[in-house]
């Protein structure tokens, strides 16, 4: 399994394609269209939103799990996209049992984003959380949904007497014509057909007969429903659990989880982020790092690394092994802070605190380690690394409960350094 240790855009894409073609079938088991991850073979990039990681390995099978929500249209355009450039879709696979993104949950996102002001979580925009929303309320329509007209005709009629209700009494626009959300989802039903199985079943034959299977996270640890930033989260599992509940896999068959972690911190939309460098040096790093959103093109909030929140992700999720991106970006920083603790109210906290008005007031108590200047991407041992880089990756190693495995020094394929096998 391989799964975000902080809020996101870790680099999960690039190091799930590290795996290549070991790897047999890669399975997205949460999030949808909010996602955006960006993989470099030999210098073209690739910026994949819905489809796993694995579409770009030949052979693999990417699999969509039953946790995810999926825009059809999205679907389809990523897929087309794929294809104009040579990749072969054909292998993908989606769950019968995966939620559908409707036009009214798209819409009601960005009006309930509006609604909330200076309370927005500053979402994607994409229809994420009205979607789970649906599924939790048992109102939400599902893929296997699309292949029976009566069926469909009569879950977004039920849906749309309430949502209809919500949009034009409490947030004064039009409401949606069920006839025609039946037609638009229709409209994917015959293309999505062959491409639907049981996927539970699938991966179970898949294990059974001794097959590699990776579980991708979408989004990351700090922006799980559960153990997130709440409410400045996304609307699904991102962490280890998820990945059972959005596969249909049980926790008895997953023998590793990876957390990627990113040599400092950044995050998209709102919420708490204690070590957040809001001036000069926040530019730095992300004009450094290049963070800007894959999905909504945002700039990325950009800070130093934060052990506490590392440690919990390791404890979240038990993790066996984490990959270490970007440590590139850090090079000509003439030092470098690490959170290694946070001070809230006059108390020193050495985990992150239990609430969030905590967190929310938590300030970093920083250790500071030298910095380098020799340009690191090309190194592919760690002996290769200037000693200070080094130091600062070992430094880390101690605090965050885990062993460093793979050290991303650049974002092609090939710029990481293995430190142990990942498929141990
Ligand atoms: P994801 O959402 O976790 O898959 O991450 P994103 O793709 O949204 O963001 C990570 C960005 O960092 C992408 O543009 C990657 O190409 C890039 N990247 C990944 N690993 C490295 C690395 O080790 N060094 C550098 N410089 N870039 C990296
Ligand atoms: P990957 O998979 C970074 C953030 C949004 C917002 C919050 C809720 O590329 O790491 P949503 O649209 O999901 O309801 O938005 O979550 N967010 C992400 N931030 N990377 C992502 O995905 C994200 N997916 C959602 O910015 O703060
Ligand atoms: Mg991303």
């Amino acid at each position: 399994m391989l799964i975000g240790a902080q809020w996101g855009d870790e680099g999960k894409g690039k190091a799930t394609d590290l795996l290549g073609s070991r790897v047999d079938a890669v399975v997205k088991f949460n999030g949808g269209n909010n996602a955006g991850h960006t993989i470099v073979i030999d210098g073209e990039k690739y910026a994949l939103h819905l489809l796993p990681s694995g579409i770009l390995t030949p052979g693999c099978t990417p699999i969509i799990g039953n946790g995810v929500v999926i825009d059809l249209g999205v679907l389809f355009e990523e897929i087309d996209a794929l294809e104009a450039r040579g990749v072969d879709t054909s292998r993908l696979t989606v769950s019968a049992n995966a939620h559908v993104i409707t036009p009214y949950n798209r819409t009601l996102d960005k009006v309930t984003e509006r609604f909330l002001g200076s309370s927005r979580i500053g979402t994607t925009g994409r229809g994420i959380g009205p979607t789970y929303a649906d599924k939790m309320a048992r109102i939400g329509i599902r893929v296997q949904d699309l292949f029976d007209e009566d069926v469909l005709r009569a879950k977004v009629t039920g849906a749309l007497n309430l949502k209809n209700q919500t949009l034009i009494k409490i947030y004064n626009r039009k409401g949606f014509d069920v006839e025609a959300v039946v037609e638009e989802l229709r409209g994917y039903a015959e293309r999505l057909r062959p491409m639907v199985t049981d996927t539970s079943l699938l991966l179970d034959d898949m294990l059974t007969a001794g097959k590699t299977v990776v579980l991708e996270a979408g989004q990351a640890t700090l922006l799980d429903v559960d153990h997130g930033t709440y409410p400045f989260v996304t609307s699904s599992n991102a962490t280890a659990g998820g990945a059972c509940t959005g596969s249909g896999i049980p926790p008895t068959r997953i023998s590793s989880v990876v957390a990627v972690v990113k040599a400092y911190t950044t995050r998209v939309g709102e919420g708490p982020f204690p070590t957040e460098l809001l001036h000069e040096k926040g530019d730095e790093l992300r004009n450094a790092g290049a963070e800007f959103g894959t999905t909504t093109g945002r700039p990325r909030r950009t800070g130093w690394f934060d052990a506490p929140i590392a440690r919990y992700a390791a404890r979240i999720n038990g993790v066996t092994d984490f990959v270490l991106t970007k440590l590139d970006v850090l090079t000509g920083q003439d030092e470098i802070p690490v959170c290694v603790a946070y001070e809230v109210d006059g108390v020193r906290h050495d985990e992150v605190p239990m609430t969030q008005a905590e967190f929310a007031r938590a300030i970093p108590i920083y250790e500071t380690f030298p910095g380098w200047t020799e340009d690191i991407t090309s190194a592919t041992s760690l002996d290769e690394l200037p000693s200070n880089a080094r130091d600062y990756v070992a430094a880390l190693e101690r605090m965050i409960n885990a062993p460093i495995s793979v050290i991303g020094v650049g974002p092609g394929r090939t710029e990481s350094i293995v430190v142990r096998d990942l498929l141990h």
